[in-house]
């Protein structure tokens, strides 16, 4: 079994601030640097982090070597990395405040990818494999399509949230994995009660697993109509940034190799919380001897 992460690459501007910039305002950032990131690469870094061969698909722009280095340094393998040299790399704008962000996506390179490329790509890949998307690429229900054709699992990751993931081909999921704000807008809750959103989830996603993160309430895990929990660990967040996809990536890496939602929810759990306590994207994400 292969693991093929199809993800976003982005530049991270990241400005830590003393609060967060307001409409008519022009302030200055008491701290800046620039990292790699993106929901994809983050998620591929937290996946070879937690022990996992998983090879990376997407689209840089001619500045991107950088990215496959970064990306091959922690074992991910590039092999499917295209370098666009009419493109920009991707990049993100996050500003960082008392632990909280806020953040600006320009797509670039990522919101070129087409069906020649998805072809390409998914050739090198076969019935058992395992797919993880993000929201932060073009051509994403192709991908999807094309992968259920194969016979790949598909498991995504709906963040960003909006309008364009229902233009997606939903039922050819196998694994959801969302906070409860993409879960309530998923199942179309009219609040944000978690009990209400898992009630949704065993009615509407019935016959599919749904990991969901709701913060200091912890994780949920919910199949056929059962619910796993997991309680969140109480630490001082530093920046959240890539905790999500610190979580993601390790959860499925634990339940790729056990099929233990339990134990993947508590590693992964363990493991976000170490991101939150350091600064910035993909170098936050601890590896699972740190975990140990
Ligand atoms: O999830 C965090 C990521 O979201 C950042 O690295 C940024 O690039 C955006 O994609």
């Amino acid at each position: 079994m292969k693991v093929l992460n199809f993800g976003s690459l982005n530049y991270d501007y990241v400005y830590e601030m003393e609060h967060f910039v307001l409409p008519k305002e022009t302030i200055s950032s008491i701290g800046y640097s620039r990292n790699f990131g993106g929901k994809g690469l983050n998620q591929s870094i937290a996946l070879a982090k937690a022990g996992m061969d998983v090879y990376h698909a997407g689209r840089v722009g001619a500045d991107g070597q950088d990215f496959i280095d970064y990306l091959n340094k922690y074992g991910v393998k590039t092999d499917y990395l295209l370098k666009d040299l009419n493109e920009a790399t991707g990049h993100a704008i996050i500003q960082v405040c008392n632990g909280q962000n806020c953040i600006i996506l320009h797509g670039g390179a990522n919101q070129k990818i087409d069906e020649k490329q998805v072809d390409e790509v998914l050739s090198h890949f076969e019935k058992g494999d395992v797919l993880l998307l993000q929201n932060e690429i073009s051509s994403i229900g192709y991908i999807m399509e094309k992968a259920h054709s194969i016979g790949m699992d598909i498991v995504i990751n709906t963040a960003p949230m909006n309008d364009k993931v229902f233009t997606y081909p939903l039922d050819l999921v196998d694994i959801f994995v969302v906070n409860e704000v993409e879960a309530a807008g998923l199942v179309k809750s009219e609040t944000d009660d978690v009990e209400t959103i898992i009630n949704l989830i065993k009615e509407k996603l019935a016959d599919k697993k749904v990991v969901m993160t709701v913060g200091e309430k912890g994780a949920y895990y919910i199949e056929n109509g059962n619910v796993i929990h997991e309680d969140a660990l109480v630490v001082k967040a530093i920046d959240t940034t890539a905790a999500g996809d610190t979580f993601t990536g390790f959860f499925l890496a634990s339940y790729l190799q056990d099929k233990d939602p339990a134990r993947a929810l508590k590693l992964a759990t363990k493991a976000s919380s170490i991101t939150v306590q350091g600064k910035g994207a993909a170098q936050s994400i601890p590896s699972i001897e740190d975990l140990k």
